[in-house]
């Protein structure tokens, strides 16, 4: 199922309850009743393409095509997104876990077996820390600098930081089998079998969560970036004023353009997206960036309170801004 902004949100946990997941680390907190997806993001301020993107990527296993939804992503949003999976990670979820292993297993000295699974967890979880510091201080600093318009070092780029990286999480995934295989084969207790099984269950769980923000971070982050990156690039090299403007205008915060009446730039922007034009094509025939057509389409959508193309496609043709021979149906 592709869910779409006007889907009740909480339709998405009925039909995948790992969503839950998603929607508190995007920081939208339960309690949204009947409010439809974009409601719920914004009243939590959150962007919804990028929360769109991430909840249809995670839901069809990452089936769906990623160029196309690392268009509709903010960087920045997902970035945080990202920061708010590792603090999950770290300081709740391998926590909880070694809590309950250590009421599962015996620790006491004269069960060797017991205290080497408690060390083999402890070194397990410090690797899953240092993936998601280095992350957190090298790989996503580069991309905040990214953000504001600047490229740290000439020769440094997204893939040079992260190819290498990136290779370890085969070796986190390696270490969870690991973990799981030596508590199965190797823990033989006729206590508390259940409360075991029940931790196992729960390493399970965090392996295959974790799977799926490499996997988030592998493709649909780093394709976001690597668009990011091309776009300061290529702005640094033209170093011409219009694209300064642009990339300021990129960066302004929706907020800051209170106005309700379209700009002739939106207009423009309306005509290209009913016209049937992807961000890239649009970005490309007004000689601005992607994230530019994604500023304008976002205020688009708050001044118009339309959000798909058809509804565009009306508005359009209502206010005379193109002719029904030029509308792509
Ligand atoms: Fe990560
Ligand atoms: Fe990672």
């Amino acid at each position: 199922m592709h869910f779409t902004e006007s889907a009740h949100m909480s339709d998405l946990i009925h039909d995948d309850y790992r969503l839950l997941q998603v929607i508190s680390r995007f920081g939208v907190s339960l309690g949204f009743g009947d409010k439809s997806i974009s409601e719920a993001c914004s009243a939590s301020k959150v962007d919804t393409a990028t929360f769109l993107a991430v909840v249809n990527f995670i839901q069809s296993e990452g089936r769906l095509p990623v160029e196309e939804l690392a268009e509709e992503v903010s960087v920045a949003e997902l970035m945080r997104y990202l920061q708010r999976s590792h603090s999950y990670f770290i300081d709740f979820r391998l926590p909880a876990i070694r809590r309950k292993l250590i009421e599962a297993i015996d620790c006491s000295a004269r069960n060797q077996i017991a205290f080497l699974i408690l060390k083999f967890y402890d070194e397990y979880a410090a690797e899953v820390q240092r993936h998601m510091d280095y992350e957190n201080t090298h790989i996503h600093t580069y991309v905040q600098l990214l953000l504001e318009g600047r490229v740290p070092n000439r020769h440094a780029s997204y893939s040079e930081l992260a190819h290498q990286h990136h290779d370890n999480h085969a070796s986190l995934s390696k270490s969870s089998n690991e973990l799981k295989s030596i508590i199965i084969k190797y823990y033989a207790s006729d206590s508390d079998t259940q409360r075991l099984a029940d931790t196992l269950m729960d390493i399970y769980i965090m392996e295959e969560d974790l799977f799926s923000h490499c996997h988030l971070e592998d493709t649909l982050f780093a394709e976001a970036v690597h668009n990011l990156e091309n776009e300061v690039r290529c702005k640094l090299r033209q170093g011409n004023t219009a694209t300064k403007g642009e990339a300021a205008a990129a960066a302004t915060d929706n907020s800051n353009d209170t106005s309700s009446e379209l700009s002739e730039r939106e207009k423009e922007v309306i005509c290209h997206v009913v016209r049937g034009l992807s961000n890239k094509e649009i970005a490309e025939r007004m000689f601005i960036s992607a994230n530019t057509v994604m500023t304008h389409r976002r205020n688009i959508a708050r001044k118009t309170q339309i959000h798909s193309p058809a509804g565009l496609t009306i508005y359009a043709i209502v206010n005379g801004l193109i002719n029904l021979d030029e509308v792509k149906l």
